[in-house]
C-alpha cells in the first residue's frame, strides 16, 4: 500500500483566558492511496480541529504530519465560489493573485475541469451548477 499521508500522535490544546481544552488526544491515521476516510464523532470532539491541522491553519500541540511531499486540498461543506465569476475565472482566481496564471497552469486548470466533469460547463456562473458540480469547481 502507498502511504500517502500519516498522522502521527497529534495532541491538540486549546489554550483560552478560563482554561485549556484538549481538542485531540493523541492521534494517529495512516492514509493509503485510494482511501476514503470518514472521521466521524460527536459535535466538539475535535474533527474540525484535525482537519485545520492537516490544512496548516492551526498547529498541533504536539505531533507531526507527514504529506509525503504531496499538497493537500481541503473542500468545506459551503463552497466559497465567487457568484459574478464564471466557473474557469473562479478557478483561474488564485493562480491570477499568486501571478502564477502561465499558459502551462491555465491549460492544466482546462484539462482538470474537463475531468471532472464540467467541460460544457466553463463559462456558466456557479448559480447554474448544482450542488455537486460547485463542490467539483471549489
Ligand atoms: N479556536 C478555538 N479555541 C478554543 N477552543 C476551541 C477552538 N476551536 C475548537 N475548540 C474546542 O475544541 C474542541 C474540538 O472542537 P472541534 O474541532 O470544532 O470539534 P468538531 O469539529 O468535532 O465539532 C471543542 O471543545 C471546541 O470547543
Ligand atoms: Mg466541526
Amino acid at each position: 500500500m502507498n502511504n500517502i499521508l500519516s498522522i502521527n500522535n497529534i495532541t491538540k490544546i486549546y489554550h483560552t483566558p478560563k482554561e485549556e481544552i484538549m481538542a485531540i488526544d493523541n492521534i494517529s491515521i495512516n492514509v493509503n492511496d485510494g482511501d476514503f476516510i470518514a472521521i466521524v464523532g460527536p459535535s466538539g470532539c475535535g474533527k474540525s480541529t484535525l482537519l485545520s491541522i492537516l490544512n496548516g491553519q492551526e498547529t498541533a500541540t504536539s505531533g507531526e504530519v507527514d504529506y509525503h511531499h504531496k499538497t493537500i486540498g481541503y473542500m468545506l461543506q459551503e463552497d466559497a465560489l465567487f457568484d459574478w465569476l464564471t466557473v474557469l475565472d473562479n478557478c483561474l482566481l488564485g493562480l491570477k493573485i499568486k501571478k502564477q496564471l502561465t499558459d502551462d497552469n491555465k491549460n492544466y486548470v482546462t484539462y482538470l475541469l474537463n475531468k471532472y466533469g464540467l467541460k460544457d460547463f466553463i463559462n456558466s456562473y456557479p448559480r447554474n451548477l448544482s450542488g455537486g458540480m460547485r463542490q467539483r469547481v471549489g
